[in-house]
């Protein structure tokens, strides 16, 4: 019999559990296009691998780019790919367990299941990012306790209030890491007058990005190419730089947070309160981002271990005791 599966389909990176072996693989989200036939050929490093070593007509893609799933036919591919490389044959067909943004409306969800079916699975159950990550992040979901999750991924960010193994609030933000990318190189552009590409603009933003006063501010040295000449030329930002760059960005993810807990029952508050509050995903990841909302909350706040991959480990976690987590899965027969 196939072993259960997990799939975190991330707008950044897609990573999968299998059951009783752990994560089998953590990639990013890209796919190899051919632009003339519209064929998907490789995904993830191997993608990345593919480009600029192949005919111009082959071009990297990132099919969940904005958040949702917006095009069926891709998303069926990339899910076919993940299943052929996770091991699954049509004589071995395991039950495919998906990471969805709660925001997702009920066709979006729909359409996933289908797309997940069609791709070979023998049955599909979605989980809501946020409680995955919950789960990935050792919290105590289903006890009758306020647990607050803050997941800053690449596309969006979701804030959610999670009781007694369920979404008691929630505040989906549409910013992520790759809009601080965005912000990073629209400073570059208005500041200095350089273009640089998006990879460039992530590289400094980890390098040396923060939303709160580092003790030592660092510098970074960057080459864009200048608009007026046309030709290569080199900058030397500051991390206070990159932080006014990225710093309306932050703010909408601190907004949030406030606003979620605004929103929730004082009881389950008051827990937070004590607690703390969970942020993960890898924008979580962050310099000063926890010291940040601790600041305007005035909560603490915890990152988790492993933020790129407490969804996938939160699903994995529920793959292993299967029954148990079933209660907790959007699966189409209890959403009637
Ligand atoms: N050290 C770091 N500092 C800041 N940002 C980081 C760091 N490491 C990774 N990131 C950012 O984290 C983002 C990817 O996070 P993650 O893999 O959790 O997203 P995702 O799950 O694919 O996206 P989503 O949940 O929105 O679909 C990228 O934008 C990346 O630039
Ligand atoms: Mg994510």
């Amino acid at each position: 019999m196939a072993r259960d599966v997990a799939i975190d389909l991330g707008t950044a990176n897609t990573l999968v559990y299998q059951r009783g072996r752990g994560i089998l693989f953590a990639e990013p989200t890209v796919l190899a296009l051919n632009k003339e036939t519209g064929a998907v050929l490789a995904m993830g490093e191997e993608a990345w691998h593919m480009i600029g070593r192949t005919p111009g007509y082959i071009v990297a893609v990132r099919p969940l780019r904005s958040g949702a799933i917006s095009d069926f036919d891709v998303t069926e591919k990339l899910i076919r790919l993940i299943l052929q490389r996770s091991g699954v044959t049509r004589l071995a067909r395991p039950r495919v367990l998906v990471c969805v943004p709660s925001a997702l409306t009920e066709v979006e969800r729909r359409a996933v299941e289908e797309a997940t079916l069609s791709a070979g699975a023998r049955s599909c159950y979605l989980i809501e990012e946020p409680m995955a990550a919950a789960i990935g992040a050792g919290l105590p979901v289903h006890e009758p306790l306020g647990n607050l999750v803050v997941d800053v991924g690449g596309g969006t960010s979701e804030v959610a209030l999670i009781s007694l193994g369920g979404m008691v609030t929630n505040t989906p933000v549409r910013v992520g890491g790759f809009d601080l990318d965005a912000a990073i190189t629209t400073y570059l552009r208005r500041e200095y007058a350089i273009a640089v590409g998006e990879r460039t603009a992530e590289r400094i933003k980890i390098a040396v990005g923060s939303a709160w006063p580092l003790q030592n501010e660092e510098k970074a040295e960057l080459r864009g190419r200048d608009l007026a000449s046309g030709l290569p030329k080199n900058v030397v930002i500051t991390s206070e730089e990159i932080r006014e760059a990225v710093a309306e960005q932050v703010r909408a993810v601190v907004t949030a947070t406030v606003e979620c807990l605004g929103a929730s029952p004082p009881d389950l508050v008051q827990d937070v309160l004590l607690n703390g509050i969970t942020l993960t995903g890898g924008g979580g990841m962050l310099s000063g981002l926890d010291k940040l909302i601790s600041q305007e909350t005035e909560v603490p706040v915890h990152v988790t271990e492993q933020p790129l991959e407490s969804v996938v480990l939160g699903a994995g976690k529920c793959l292993e005791s299967f029954d148990q987590a079933r209660s907790i899965f959007l699966d189409s027969s209890r959403r009637g």
